[in-house]
């Protein structure tokens, strides 16, 4: 049999696991087919259904542990990572953060609460949002959560509810440094024409008014550039900017005591992608600040990061099974799976590219052609890969995607009334539900026919 070249046959790095394809705990069993945490992929969907979320245990706790350790070793003592919970908000997930000691990133009162839900101490949860509403910041601040103010409307409301609760009020505020990094447009938040946080030649004049705020106290500033991203350099310069900016509130009486310098590291989709490691990361961010702040004689801050998907990405996949089949000669062959859009929107929304391989074949022996994978969604976009080699295959085969623990499941939608799928945590060969597969009925919940409707049919 022909064998060809596969990710899977590259060397995993157990140290940061965003240089990986696959999550730590693949492997192919006797039978020759995938199996990943222990457990034989084909069981997993008998037995659950597909498509079918999986993430593995040891992945999301060897990637938590990477940033632990190298923030130990470049910024010793001084340091808090937090999860940015968009990336894959479950109690599961919040509850896993925390056993690691990561505090969280959340955007909405959905995701406070899903944190709180989760176990995550409340002092270590930012609340971010260019748009919170009234009512998420009034929770914010009835849980002790600390709010990142964005704008002018988020102070405005704090300082009003710190008076009327006659309560003092930690705050953060977030600010655009200008950093321009190459990633897609839409995962790019640094520059100065980002609808979040206040522009940098604006922050004096914020600094001065939050002076003589009577109850609010400056306690850091955020600033988040991007996602996705594998160059280095924008991230010195984050450090340094931001050390920069720690000065000018000091000349208004301000003591910035944390400093967040959000998320961004980017993961390995394909063989193409070549991403730092989270060591090379951390390093990269402690160092420019530590230089930074030596320079200006000023204490180190407390550093705080927010990594998404690089906590959780690398340690999630996809299962599809394969229904129809639409050869269209001279020009593709069409295989659609039983998922799509619906569970992961990467594809159509940001031209995302992803591995993926047969559970049955995964070395992908005899392959012959190219596919192109399409949903099952009533819409001609919703393709996930286009002309991707895989070996033969049948109906009723099934394809594992990689890289698909972040941005899938929290960006999922019910597009076409299709069911969300069931989410699994596998370890150990043991595999544990972590979100129940949702029904068509369960789509009804919220729908309501107005009585006189009733009457008349
Ligand atoms: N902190 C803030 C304030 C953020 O806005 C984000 C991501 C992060 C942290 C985490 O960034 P990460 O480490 O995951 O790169 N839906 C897009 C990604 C949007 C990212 C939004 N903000 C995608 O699927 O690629």
């Amino acid at each position: 049999m022909e064998e060809k070249k596969s990710f899977l046959k590259e060397k995993i790095d157990i140290n940061s696991p965003n240089k990986n394809i696959v999550p730590i705990s693949t492997s192919i069993g006797s039978d020759g087919k995938l199996s990943i945490g222990g457990c034989s992929i084909e069981e997993l969907v008998k037995r659950y259904d597909s498509p079918l979320y999986i993430l593995d245990e040891i992945t999301l706790r060897k990637s938590c542990r990477a940033y632990k350790k190298a923030l130990e070793k470049y910024y010793p003592g001084k340091s808090l990572p937090i999860y940015a919970s968009k990336a894959n908000s479950s109690i599961f997930m919040s509850n896993l953060v925390a056993s690691e000691g990561f505090g969280l990133d959340a955007v909405s009162e959905g995701e406070l609460l899903t944190a709180l839900k989760g176990g995550v101490p409340n002092k270590h949860i930012v609340f971010h949002g260019n748009n919170k509403s009234d009512k998420e910041i009034e929770f914010a601040v009835k849980n002790n959560i600390k709010v990142i103010v964005d704008n002018d409307y988020d102070l405005e409301r704090l300082e009003e509810l710190s008076n009327s609760f006659d309560q003092d009020l930690e705050i953060m505020i977030r600010f655009t440094p200008g950093i321009e990094c190459h990633t897609h447009e839409y995962i790019r938040t640094g520059s100065f024409d980002s609808k979040f946080g206040f522009g940098i030649e604006y922050l004096n004049n914020l600094f001065a008014r939050i002076s003589n705020i009577k109850h609010l106290k400056l306690k850091g500033i955020h600033a988040h550039i991007g996602s996705q991203i594998f160059e280095l350099d924008p991230h010195k310069d984050l450090g340094e900017i931001m050390v920069n900016v720690i000065l000018e509130a000091k000349k208004f009486g301000h003591d910035i005591e944390e400093l967040n310098v959000g998320g961004g590291l980017g993961i390995k989709y394909t063989e193409n992608d070549d991403p730092p490691s989270i060591d090379e990361w951390v390093k990269t961010i402690s160092t420019s600040i530590v230089k930074a702040c030596k320079k200006q004689n000023i204490d180190l801050p407390t550093l705080m990061c927010e990594p998404g998907r690089s906590i959780v990405s690398t340690a999630g996949i996809t299962i599809y099974k394969i229904g129809a089949f639409k050869e269209i000669p001279g020009i593709t062959t069409y295989l659609s799976v039983d998922g799509g859009m619906s569970d992961n929107p990467r594809p159509i929304t940001y031209q995302s590219n992803y591995s993926a391989c047969l559970v049955s074949n995964p070395f992908n022996f005899n392959s012959k052609k190219k596919y192109t994978i399409a949903g099952k969604h009533c819409e001609s976009g919703d393709v996930l890969f286009k002309e991707i080699e895989l070996a033969d295959c049948k109906t009723g085969d099934l394809i594992c995607v990689f890289g698909t623990g972040a941005y899938n499941n929290s960006m999922s939608s019910n597009y076409n009334r299709i069911p969300r799928p069931a989410a699994l945590l596998v370890f150990d060969g043991e595999a544990e539900v972590i979100q129940k597969r949702e029904s068509p009925l369960d789509l009804l919940r919220y729908d309501v026919l107005p009585d006189r409707f009733i009457k008349q049919n």
